[in-house]
C-alpha cells in the first residue's frame, strides 16, 4: 500500500481535500500518515478503522519514509522542508497546494482534465513534484477548455472578481466581521424603512474609514468595497496574480494545446469562496455563437453552461449558486460589438474545490494508480 503523508490537512484547503477524499473513498487505496506542525503526539483522524497519532511535520526522518507527501501547509513550510528532504536523496513524490515550486522546471502544475498528457510525460521523465495551479488560472482553463481544445483562442482577457477565501481563512472571517460592523453601525436606521438613505450611506462610509474598523488582514475595507490588487506589486504595473495568468496557463497547456495570451486585472470582492471572472476572448476564426456554446458546454464534465438570459444568469451564474459544488459555471456568452471574432463570457467556480483541493486529490490518485500498476 502506498504510504501518503498529509501536512496541513486541518487548514481550509486541507479540510476540503479531506472531505473530497472521504466522499470518493480515496483512503481505501492508500496508507495515510498524518503530520502536524503544532500538535505532535495527539490523535489524528480515524481512517479505515485505524487510529493514528500525529507525527512531527518537521521530522525529515519521518517524512523520508513516505512514498508521497501532500502538503496544504503553505509556502513557508515548503520553503523550509522541501530542500532538506531533497538533500537526503528522498525519491518520493511531493504534492503541494502552495505556489512556491510552481514555476520550477522540476515541477509540473497538475490540472489533469487539461494536462493529463503532460502529467504522463513528466512522470515518465522522473518528475516528482506536482503543484496545484493558481485558482483563477485552473478555473478559467476548465471553463474554456472546449475552445482551447479546438485551438480557437488567440487571446483572453480575464477580469477577476475573487472571493475572500483566496486570501485565507482569517480573511473570510474578517470579511464577515466587517459586514457586521457596517450593519451594526446603522442598525437603528435600518429598522425604519423611511430613514434617509444618504445619511445611512454617510454613516457606513465613516464606519469604514474609522480607525477601529477591523481590517488587520486585508489592510483596507472589503465589505461594501472592493480591492483592485491581489498579491505582490511586481513594480511594472502588474500584480503577481495577473502575471500568473499568462505564465501558469501556458505552463499547463504546454504539451497538450497551443499557447494563448492571457492578461487582465485581478480584483478582490466580498464573495466568500467562489471566484468569478469576466472574460473577453478573441477567437482566431469566425465561429457562430451557437458553435461556441456547443464547444464550451462539451469542454469537460464539470462545465455547467448557463444560457445567456437574465433569469438564468442571476440564478445560476454566481458564487452563491456555485459554492460547494464542482461545477464550473459559464454563461453570458455573446458576440461583443467591438471588433470581429470577439466574445464575452462570465465564469464562476469554487476556489477551494477546483481552484485548490480537487486538482491535488486527483494527482494523488493518478500517482497512486501509477505506483500500484507497476
Ligand atoms: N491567489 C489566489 C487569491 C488564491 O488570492 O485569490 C489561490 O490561488
Amino acid at each position: 500500500m502506498t504510504r501518503v503523508g498529509f501536512i496541513g490537512w486541518r487548514g481550509m484547503v486541507g479540510s476540503v481535500l479531506m472531505q473530497r477524499m472521504y466522499q470518493e473513498s480515496d483512503f481505501k487505496n492508500l496508507d495515510p500518515v498524518f503530520f502536524s506542525t503544532s500538535q505532535v503526539g495527539q490523535n489524528g483522524p480515524n481512517i479505515n478503522g485505524q487510529n493514528s497519532t500525529l507525527l512531527d511535520a518537521y521530522s525529515i526522518k519521518d517524512l523520508s519514509q513516505l512514498d508521497i507527501i501532500l502538503s496544504c501547509q503553505g509556502g513557508a513550510y515548503t520553503e523550509n522542508v522541501y530542500p532538506k528532504l531533497q538533500e537526503t536523496g528522498w525519491d518520493g513524490h511531493w504534492i503541494d497546494a502552495a505556489s512556491t515550486l510552481r514555476m520550477s522546471d522540476d515541477a509540473l502544475i497538475a490540472l489533469d482534465p487539461i494536462n493529463r498528457k503532460s502529467i504522463d510525460i513528466a512522470y515518465e521523465k522522473g518528475i516528482k513534484t506536482w503543484v496545484g495551479g493558481n485558482c483563477t488560472v485552473s478555473l478559467m482553463l476548465l471553463a474554456i477548455q472546449g475552445l482551447i481544445k479546438e485551438n480557437l483562442i488567440q487571446w483572453v482577457s480575464s477580469m477577476t472578481y475573487q472571493a475572500a477565501s483566496g486570501a485565507g481563512a482569517q480573511n473570510m472571517r474578517e470579511l464577515l466581521i466587517q459586514m457586521g460592523e457596517l450593519s451594526n453601525s446603522v442598525k437603528s436606521e435600518l429598522v425604519d424603512s423611511q430613514s434617509d438613505i444618504l445619511a445611512v450611506d454617510k454613516k457606513i462610509l465613516s464606519t469604514m474609514h474609522s480607525p477601529s474598523f477591523s481590517q488587520k488582514n486585508f489592510t483596507v475595507p472589503l465589505a461594501g468595497n472592493l480591492i483592485p490588487w491581489i498579491d505582490q506589486d511586481l513594480g511594472d504595473g502588474k500584480s503577481k496574480e495577473e502575471w500568473k495568468g499568462q505564465v501558469e496557463s501556458n505552463k499547463i497547456l504546454k504539451d497538450t494545446y497551443s499557447s494563448i495570451k492571457v492578461d487582465g486585472l485581478c480584483v478582490r470582492i466580498g464573495a466568500m469562496r467562489s471566484h468569478s471572472q469576466a472574460l473577453t476572448i478573441k477567437l482566431n476564426k469566425t465561429t457562430s455563437i451557437e458553435k461556441v456554446n456547443e464547444l464550451i458546454s462539451s469542454g469537460n464534465e464539470w462545465v455547467k453552461f448557463i444560457s445567456n438570459s437574465k433569469q438564468s444568469s442571476i440564478e445560476n451564474l454566481s458564487p452563491a449558486a456555485v459554492s460547494g459544488k464542482l461545477d464550473i459555471a459559464i454563461g453570458r456568452i455573446r458576440e461583443l460589438d467591438l471588433e470581429e471574432n470577439t466574445i464575452s463570457a462570465f465564469t464562476v467556480g469554487d476556489q477551494l474545490l477546483w481552484g485548490a483541493a480537487e486538482p491535488l486529490r486527483r494527482i494523488l490518485k493518478i500517482l497512486i494508480n501509477k505506483a500500484q500498476s507497476l
